[in-house]
């Protein structure tokens, strides 16, 4: 009952105001996002690469409605890449480049972006966002793709319909994902079980495949399964991601264990939708928030 209220207090403006204004969120946030200015993000990025850790650094930002603010999305990111150091790359989300608006104004952007990248010697991975938005994204995605081929994208397992754009998607780099929008029955499974098979078929499809899997869960059951996967596949290459401060113990253990592990860093001003999608996959992430304001 929790998550669905949540997820849809994730999307309302009323409740973003109510609660970025309430003095003891900011020390909860911290727990999943890095800070606000760059400078905390390319810190964090340092200190998980001493411990070993890649990264994947997100600025972020959804569901832009004015130009000038997609513009400023892109600049962020170029801006990112310029100080970015070591095995890093950026995830982005097409509606923060400007997808509700136009869609060339989105591919214009994420196409600087992917430049940017490149020079770098990074990658990008796109974000998939509610399944509204999952034809648009992808059909940017293949666009981007002619031009820069290493770009990967983000494929949610709760979707009915992702087996299917997994297979479309077969040599590209993919990261499958259980998938945090709250969903429609007649798009996407609803209950742990289903989803967790259908991660599971999802897994089996990209390590039968010659693409380079991005497994991202923190999942220890899945985990598991799709470690089973990679030994059997020729090479091996796939790597495993996590979300910042969400197991960490579990991050340093994969990565200790000679797995390549790439944790998603969030940073920047615009941390209401995210930290809410946390808060509701977690019921007891909702205890600690509110524990905050007990404690003070
Ligand atoms: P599950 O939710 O079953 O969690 C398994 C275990 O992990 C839990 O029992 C708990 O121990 C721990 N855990 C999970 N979430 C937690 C939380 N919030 N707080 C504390 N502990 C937690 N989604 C999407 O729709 N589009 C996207 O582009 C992305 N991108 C993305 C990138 C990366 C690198 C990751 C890891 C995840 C995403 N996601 C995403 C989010 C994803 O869809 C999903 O909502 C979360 O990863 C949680 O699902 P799990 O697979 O971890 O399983």
């Amino acid at each position: 009952m929790l998550s669905p209220l949540l997820s849809a207090a994730a999307r309302s403006e009323r409740t973003r105001r109510l609660v970025t204004a309430m003095p003891p969120t900011r020390r909860v946030v911290d727990r999943f996002v890095a800070g606000e200015a760059l400078g905390d993000a390319l810190d964090t990025a340092r200190e998980l690469a001493a411990a070993g850790l890649a990264v994947t650094l997100d600025h972020l930002g959804e569901d832009t409605r004015d130009r000038a603010r997609a513009d400023r999305a892109r600049d962020a990111y170029l801006e990112l890449f310029s100080g970015l150091t070591g095995d890093a790359e950026a995830s982005v989300k097409l509606s923060a480049l400007g997808l509700a608006l136009d869609d060339s104004l989105a591919l214009d952007n994420a196409r600087l972006i992917c430049a940017a990248a490149e020079r770098a010697g990074m990658t990008v991975t796109v974000d998939m966002e509610d399944h509204t938005t999952v034809d648009a994204t992808l059909d940017l995605v293949r666009e981007l793709r002619a031009d820069f081929p290493w770009v990967g994208v983000a494929i949610q397992a709760m979707l009915r319909r992702s087996e299917g754009d997994l297979r479309d998607l077969a040599g590209s780099r993919v990261r499958l994902v259980k998938g945090a929008y709250a969903e429609p029955a007649s798009v996407a499974y609803q209950t742990s079980h289903e989803i967790d098979r259908a991660y599971a078929r999802g897994l089996r499809l990209l390590m039968a495949g010659d693409g380079y899997p991005m497994v991202a869960t923190h999942d220890p059951r899945l985990i598991e399964i799709a470690q089973r996967l990679a030994d059997s596949r020729e090479p091996r290459s796939c790597e495993f991601q996590m979300l910042y401060g969400i197991r960490v113990p579990e991050q340093l253990r994969l990565a200790a264990a000679g797995e390549r592990m790439r944790v998603y860093v969030p940073y920047g001003a615009d941390w209401y939708g995210y930290f809410m999608r946390r808060l509701a996959e977690r019921p007891a992430n909702l205890t600690f928030f509110l524990r905050s304001f007990v404690s003070r």
